[in-house]
C-alpha cells in the first residue's frame, strides 16, 4: 500500500488477516427522508437524540487521525447525508485534510437537483445514487413515500455539476423488482457517458425478508438481450465486477455481497453518526469513539484504541444465498 509519509506519521490500520484499512465510510446522520423497506424496517428504527450525534468537528478529528494512518478515501453516507445541515462546509473541510484523495457520497438523490453544484464546489468528487425502479408507483412503495422524478432530476444535476462518474446502485429483490433490470439498463444506456449502473445483491439484515438474486443471474438476464463484455475496474469501484454493454457502451457493475464474498480484500471502516465505529458491515460489535472524543483523549490514545479495535475484525460474514448468518443491526444506520 502506498502511504505518503508526510501525511502518515502513524502506521496503517491492519487487522489480524493483513487487511489494510484505507477507506472510511462516514455516516453523518441516521435520518432519511425516505424509508426504503429493505433498508429501514419500520419497527427497528429509533431516531437518535440530537446530541448523541457526533458534531462535524468530531468527525473531522477522526477523519484526520485516520488520514494519518493512510486512509485516503472517504464516502459520506447516512441515513440520507443531505438531511444534515451544513454538509457543504463539512465537505470543504474534509476535502482539505491532507492525504484524502477521494471524497464521495451515497445518496437517495432526492435533493441533488438543488445541492449538486454546491457540494461539487465544496470538494465532493462523485456520487452514488440509490435507485431500484423506474416506475413511479413502485418507487413510492419501496421508499414508503418518496417521489421518483426529483431523483431523476438529481441525477441530471449531478452530471451537470461534474460529480462523475455517477454510480447508480440498484438492489435487486427477489420477486419484487427483478423486472426492473432491463428497463434500468435501457434507461441508463442513454447516459452511458456519465453513468455506471450497478446491481447489488440483497443482504438480509437480522432476517431474510427477500430472496437474494445472485449477481450471476442478474447478468444472465442482461446477457439474454445484450452483448456484455468484461470491463476493467472503475475508479473507486471496490468489490464490484464490471462489464460493458456491446451496443451502448454502458458500464455495468455487479456487487456480489452474498454469492461473491469479497471479505478477504475488505479495506473498509464505518463510522456511524453517533460515533460507533464498525469494522464490519455484518457485525454490530463496535468501538464507541464518542466518550474518547468528549473525554479529552489525545490523538495517540485514540489511535491506540483504533488499532486495537481493527485488530479484532473477523474474517468476514458467513451469510449465503440460502442460509448462513444474516447481517446484524440496521442497514440504514450503517449506511451500506
Ligand atoms: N442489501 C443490499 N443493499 C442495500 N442497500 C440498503 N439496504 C440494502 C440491503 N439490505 C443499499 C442502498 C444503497 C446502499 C448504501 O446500500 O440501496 O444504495
Ligand atoms: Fe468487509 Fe464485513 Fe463486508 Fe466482509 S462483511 S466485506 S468483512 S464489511
Amino acid at each position: 500500500m502506498k502511504v505518503n509519509p508526510e501525511h502518515s506519521p502513524f502506521p496503517p490500520l491492519v487487522d489480524a488477516f493483513g487487511r489494510h484499512h484505507s477507506y472510511l465510510r462516514l455516516s453523518v446522520t441516521d435520518r432519511c427522508n425516505f424509508r426504503c423497506f429493505y433498508c429501514m424496517p419500520r419497527e427497528t428504527v429509533a431516531m437518535k437524540h440530537r446530541d448523541r450525534l457526533l458534531r462535524y468537528e468530531e468527525m473531522l478529528r477522526i477523519a484526520s487521525i485516520m488520514a494519518r494512518t493512510g486512509v485516503d478515501r472517504i464516502r459520506l453516507t447516512g441515513g440520507e447525508p443531505t438531511n444534515r445541515v451544513g454538509l457543504d462546509t463539512f465537505i470543504e473541510r474534509l476535502a482539505a485534510i491532507p492525504g484524502i484523495r477521494d471524497l464521495s457520497m451515497t445518496t437517495n438523490g432526492s435533493r441533488l437537483a438543488s445541492m449538486a453544484s454546491v457540494l461539487a464546489r465544496a470538494g465532493l468528487k462523485r456520487v452514488n445514487v440509490s435507485l431500484d425502479t423506474l416506475d413511479p408507483e413502485r418507487f413510492r412503495k419501496i421508499s414508503r413515500s418518496g417521489r421518483l422524478e426529483p431523483v431523476l432530476e438529481g441525477i441530471r444535476a449531478a452530471r451537470q455539476a461534474g460529480l462523475l462518474p455517477i454510480k447508480i446502485n440498484a438492489v435487486v429483490l427477489g420477486g419484487l423488482n427483478e423486472d426492473e433490470i432491463l428497463p434500468l439498463v435501457d434507461y441508463f444506456s442513454r447516459q452511458a457517458d456519465s453513468v455506471i449502473l450497478r446491481f447489488i445483491e440483497y443482504m438480509p439484515f437480522q432476517e431474510r425478508r427477500f430472496k437474494t438474486v445472485s449477481a450471476s443471474s442478474i447478468r444472465r438476464v442482461i446477457a439474454s438481450v445484450h452483448r456484455l463484455v468484461p470491463d476493467l475496474a472503475v475508479p473507486g469501484g471496490g468489490p464490484a465486477r464490471y462489464w460493458r454493454l456491446g451496443d451502448s457502451g454502458l458500464r455495468i457493475g455487479f456487487i456480489a455481497a452474498i454469492t461473491g464474498h469479497f471479505c478477504s480484500t475488505c479495506n473498509r471502516l464505518r463510522l456511524e453518526a453517533d460515533g460507533h465505529l464498525r469494522n464490519c458491515l455484518a457485525r454490530e460489535q463496535s468501538l464507541d469513539l464518542r466518550p474518547m472524543l468528549r473525554g479529552g483523549s489525545d490523538d495517540a490514545q485514540i489511535i491506540r484504541q483504533l488499532r486495537r479495535y481493527v485488530a479484532t475484525k473477523g474474517s468476514g460474514h458467513t451469510c449465503r444465498q440460502d442460509g448462513g448468518q444474516p447481517f446484524e443491526g440496521v442497514m440504514a444506520r450503517v449506511g451500506g
